[in-house]
């Protein structure tokens, strides 16, 4: 299969390629932008599917896709936001988009998926081998196998051993001096490369990281990084530094007072993931009802931003998380498979449990994790609490929880009418009392702008 990939020269490309040829065995044919990806396509028809790494002329390049008919995949690496501007002509040329810092696990599931669909067919090539652009090997170092240069089609011979460093003096002597453009490692240590490479990438967005607003969409992209990393590779001490990074973001989002009224706004255009971005806004609704509440802020931010940062991390369903209740459960349960139920229902349990061996984790937070589908009245999951046995941060948590999705379900509500639907659930114990608050605290909220 020919895949064209259009991206700058960059870390992501190359993380890209690798994966495409490497695991698919794709032949790639690399462009800088949409200008050049149009004269490719004016000369060579004959590409299986298209990956785009969003440029400013991208709708340029998906008009020339739509007027000419070419009729084949295409995968746009690109947040939600953006694609919803796209326009709906568009909207039905792409067949998926990959998300920043889990590009290679959406390009991996994407292309899979496209195969089963019987879309593009995998090449029954099959070498022991894959290749590696030279210019990436300085971000898998140690190396994580024996690497190969390749010295005839069927020849490779290794260079490095596996824990070897490559140096950025080995980079410029295979890169510069010889001009050897890409090494080999031999397929089976492909899985232990991919995560390193995931890594590194989302190492790279966490240092582009500065205002609050930009910490916000790096947090959300840290959080599904730890969410796809910790899938394949556990809660490993880097899972977890990736996490400590998404946490501090998480909190510089957040600033010394959050306003209700802000957070509405951004929520109702919420780009990127479900999991992420809910997890980001629950953060800052958190923090601004415990202000109103006049908890102290500074250690109870922290137990909050922690909380939210981790409360779904092992779902990976976006369809799923927005599952609320057991009854939400049951209505849609056709669409999700046994294990994925099973999962839900005690993922409040495995969070708990992860976090359990994670140093940084103040006290506190494993209780409100393990009550953040309890229910007031008796009806929640997993051990089916009531109202008295909260946990006043537990409580609180619950009804950011219920704000943030009833705002994201009804995105034109006001908030009277969040006060209004809930009233009848938050009748005793903490619940009672921190409602009673909220609901008298309009303005300390910072809604008084909204309608
Ligand atoms: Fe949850
Ligand atoms: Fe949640």
């Amino acid at each position: 299969m020919k895949i064209l990939v259009v991206s700058p020269k960059d870390e992501v490309a190359d993380a890209m390629g690798f994966l495409l040829e490497g695991q698919f065995q794709a032949e790639v044919v690399p462009v800088n932008d949409s200008k050049e990806a149009i004269q490719e396509l004016l000369t060579e028809k004959e590409f299986h599917l298209i990956v785009i790494k969003e440029d400013p002329a991208m709708a340029v390049l998906l008009k020339y896709i739509f007027n000419s008919d070419l009729g084949m995949p295409l995968l746009v690496l690109t947040n939600k936001e953006k694609r919803d501007q796209l326009g709906p002509e568009f909207e039905a040329l792409i067949y998926g988009t990959l998300s920043r810092s889990t590009v290679l696990d959406d390009l991996k599931t994407q292309v899979e998926s496209a195969i089963r669909a019987g879309l593009l067919s995998e090449s029954t090539e099959n070498t022991a081998y894959c290749r590696i652009r030279t210019a990436l090997l300085t971000k898998v170092t140690p190396l994580p196998g024996d690497l190969y240069v390749r010295i005839s089609p069927k020849k490779f011979l290794r260079i490095f051993k596996k824990g070897d460093e490559f140096s950025a003096s080995d980079l410029e002597r295979f890169l510069v001096r010889k001009k050897i453009e890409a090494l080999y490692f031999e397929k089976k240590d492909m899985a232990s490369i991919l995560p390193i490479l995931g890594n590194s990438i989302a190492h790279t967005i966490k240092t582009q990281a500065s205002s609050p607003e930009s910490a916000g969409v790096v947090a959300g992209q840290l959080s599904d990084a730890v969410r796809e990393l910790n899938s394949y590779l556990g809660f490993t001490p880097e899972v977890q530094a990736i996490a400590k990074e998404g946490v501090k973001l998480t909190l510089k989002s957040i600033g010394a007072s959050p306003k209700l009224g802000k957070v509405l706004q951004n929520l109702r255009k919420a780009g990127g993931d479900y999991i992420s971005s809910h997890s980001l806004y629950l953060a800052n609704v958190a923090c601004c009802f415990s202000l109103v509440m006049d908890w102290p802020s500074g250690t109870t931010f922290q137990k909050l931003a922690h909380a939210a940062f981790f409360h779904d991390i092992v779902l990976h369903s976006h369809h799923l998380a927005q599952m609320q209740t057991l009854a939400e459960l049951a209505k849609n349960q056709n669409q999700f498979s046994a294990r994925e139920i099973e999962i839900y229902k005690r993922h409040p349990l495995f969070v708990a449990e992860l976090l359990r061996r994670y140093p940084e984790i103040p006290p506190d937070v494993e209780a409100i994790i393990l009550q953040h589908h309890e229910r007031p009245d008796g009806s929640g999951f997993p051990r089916g609490i009531k109202a008295h046995q909260f946990t006043p941060l537990g409580a609180l948590f619950v009804i950011a929880h219920d704000y943030v999705s009833f705002m994201y379900k009804n995105r034109m509500a006001t908030v009277e009418e969040f006060f209004e639907f809930h009233a009848p659930f938050y009748t005793s114990g903490h619940f009672k009392k921190i409602f009673e608050i909220l609901i008298k605290s309009k303005e300390k909220l910072g809604l008084e702008k909204l309608k």
